[in-house]
Parts: structure tokens; C-alpha cells; sequence
């Protein structure tokens, strides 16, 4: 860290109340933080030790692809993570401060060894669908509980953050490289952007998951918007999938994570018709599979161009010839699987 940024540092965290003015404090940059700093700060004059996260958004993410978002969108997650606390308790870190000018905020500080991140479970064979049923029911409490609100249509109105980070470099940019499907991909496009039904935490990913004895907690809500509540279903299913080629030997097991998180979140739909949300998450799933191989975000794992090739075939084929139901997607996907 620069001296300047460090100067910034110390006199956020003075602002948020959290240090005393003069008091020393150690950091540690941890691991990910594509588009945000994100840091362990340590009081060491305190007793006990008191440590805390810190997270700042930057204004250009670290991708090589050219995809700019507002700053604002930190405020957006800690609003989000507000949300959150208050209608599925406990499935966010606790807020501990907040700059809103500085684009950062401060929050309680979950160590590694007690809470993984999900994906590096899933990628060790740690794969429970208890997990992702919890992920479910967490998701389905915040769409309910904030459903048709214009209260919280009016707090999350993000479209302008929504847009830059989501639909363009995952639906857009995908349609550019895929001319015979370009028109249903901005279609899809089009009918997420104008579905406004509930608040989407809008990353929901297992990177972005810890997982507790005391069930899942969600970060990284810097894409909260009010809008589609089939985009966070869509996404994570979009991993259950795409975990299949990271580690095949448990297809099964990553497949049944997407049961679990289907099945779980469709039986607390009390807004809309449960297969209207599910017809949308089918119609949506595809254009995301494709996006991680071709939009501006690709899975770091797909390196493989015939597993490119497998998510190529499956995902064109459902974005030409549209499905209603899950189920439908996850049995081409293991059909297509089975012959590998
Ligand atoms: N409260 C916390 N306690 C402990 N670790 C955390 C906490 N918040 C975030 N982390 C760690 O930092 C990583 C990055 O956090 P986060 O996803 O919020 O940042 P980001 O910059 O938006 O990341 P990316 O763009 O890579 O998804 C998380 O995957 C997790 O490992
Ligand atoms: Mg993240």
C-alpha cells in the first residue's frame, strides 16, 4: 500500500470510530478482492486483539477486460448486508462502520479456519447439499421479505450498477461472440433489466460464501439491485454446473447441490408463481453457462477447449430452443457429461 492510500486508510477507519487517533494497526491483504480492497486490519494495543475486515471499492476492477462500475456500489452492499441481517438473521458478517464517501465500510472479520470459502470446499470434496439448501433458504427469505416493496425498489434502484457489472459482461458481451444467439441473449438481457420484483444480491457465487457451523453467510453484494430475483438463482445454479468440469468425479454430488438449491428456493416462492420464476432462471441459466466461457468473466477453471466446447454446445442449444424447467437443464448437462 502507497503511503498516500495508507494516509486515506487511517483516517477512514478514524472517521468509522474504529481507531483511536495515533493507535497503530497491522494489515493484511486477503486473498481475492478483484474489484475492491478488501483487508484484515489488527489492533494490537487492544485487549483482547481486535481484528476486523475492511473493504474499499476501486474504481476499475482488476480484469483484463475493460469493466468499469461506480464506487457507489459499496454502499449498495452494506445496504444489501443490512437487508440481509434483518430478514435471514445471521447470514451476513456483522457491520461494524461505514464511509460512505470513501466508498468503504468495516466489518467483523470471519477467520479462514472456521469459515471456509465455499468454492474451495467444493473444490475439495467438502460438497453438502445441506449447504446449499441453507444458501437457498438465506436467498429466499431476502427475495420474499423484500418483494414487490417499493420502499425497496426506490432503496436499491442500482440499475446503473446492475447494467455495467452484470448484463453487459455476462449477456452482452457473450452475445458479440455468438452472432445465431445475440438476439435471445439480449432479449434476456432486456427482460431481466425490466423485471423489477425483488432485491438480488446479484454475485452469488461460492466464492462469495463462507461456510459456518451456523450455516452460510453471504458477502459481496456490490451488485444489489432491485430487480430480478431469478438472476441469483440462475447464477449459483450457473456454478453447480459449472463445477461438474472442474472436478468430475463428483458430477453427482455438485448436481445434487443444484437439486437441493432448486428445489429449496422454489417451495419459499410466495411472490410470483413458482414456475414463472423458475421458467425465468431455465431461460436465463443458458446465456450465463455461456457467459463464463465467453463474456468478459470466464471461469478461471475452463481452461480445457473441450469443456469449453461442452458448455458451448449445451448452453447454445437451450438459449435456441428455451426450457421451463430446471430439471430439463440439469439432465442435458449430465447427459452431455455421461459421454466424456
Ligand atoms: N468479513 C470477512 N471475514 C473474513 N474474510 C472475508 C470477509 N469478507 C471477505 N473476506 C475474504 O475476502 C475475499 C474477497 O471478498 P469480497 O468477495 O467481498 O471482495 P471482492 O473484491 O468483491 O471480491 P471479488 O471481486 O474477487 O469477488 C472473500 O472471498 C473472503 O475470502
Ligand atoms: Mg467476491
Amino acid at each position: 500500500m502507497t503511503q498516500d492510500s495508507q494516509h486515506d486508510l487511517t483516517d477512514t477507519l478514524e472517521r468509522m470510530g474504529l481507531l483511536h487517533p495515533g493507535e497503530t494497526y497491522r494489515v493484511e491483504t486477503l486473498p481475492g478482492g478483484v474489484s475492491s480492497d478488501i483487508l484484515c486490519i489488527t489492533l494490537p494495543g487492544r485487549s483482547p486483539t481486535l481484528s476486523f475486515c475492511f473493504k474499499r471499492a476501486l474504481a476499475k476492477l482488476k480484469v483484463a477486460a475493460d469493466w468499469r462500475a461506480p464506487v457507489e456500489r459499496n454502499h449498495a452492499e452494506v445496504e444489501w448486508m443490512r437487508v440481509a441481517e434483518a430478514l435471514a438473521p445471521g447470514s451476513v458478517p456483522r457491520i461494524l462502520g461505514e464511509d460512505v464517501q470513501a466508498g468503504a465500510f468495516a466489518m467483523e472479520y470471519l477467520a479462514p479456519a472456521a469459515h471456509p470459502v465455499w468454492k474451495s470446499e467444493l473444490r475439495d470434496g467438502n460438497i453438502h447439499t445441506e449447504t446449499a439448501a441453507a444458501v437457498a433458504n438465506a436467498i429466499a427469505a431476502i427475495h420474499a421479505g423484500t418483494a414487490r416493496r417499493a420502499d425497496f425498489a426506490k432503496r436499491f434502484a442500482n440499475d446503473h450498477i446492475f447494467y455495467p457489472i452484470r448484463l453487459e459482461p455476462y449477456l452482452l458481451a457473450t452475445a458479440a461472440r455468438h452472432p445465431d444467439c445475440a438476439a435471445r441473449l439480449r432479449e434476456l438481457a432486456e427482460t431481466t433489466a425490466r423485471t423489477k420484483l425483488a432485491l438480488v444480491h446479484g454475485d452469488l457465487s461460492p466464492k462469495n460464501i463462507l461456510v459456518s457451523a451456523h450455516g452460510p453467510i453471504l458477502l459481496d453484494a456490490e451488485c444489489a439491485w432491485y430487480g430480478d430475483p431469478a438472476f441469483d438463482l440462475a447464477f449459483c445454479l450457473n456454478h453447480m454446473l459449472l463445477k461438474c468440469l472442474w472436478r468430475p468425479q463428483w458430477r453427482e454430488r455438485y448436481l445434487a447441490c443444484y437439486d437441493a438449491l432448486a428445489s429449496n428456493y422454489l417451495e419459499r416462492v410466495n411472490w410470483e408463481p413458482p414456475a414463472a420464476i423458475e421458467a425465468r432462471v431455465a431461460h436465463l441459466l443458458p446465456g450465463l453457462f455461456l457467459g463464463r466461457v465467453d463474456g468478459k468473466s470466464p471461469a478461471e477453471y475452463l481452461s480445457e477447449e473441450k469443456d469449453k466446447e461442452r458448455v458451448r454446445r449445451v448452453a447454445r442449444n437451450y438459449l435456441l430452443r428455451p426450457v421451463e424447467r430446471l430439471a430439463t437443464l440439469r439432465d442435458a448437462w449430465n447427459t452431455e457429461l455421461e459421454g466424456a
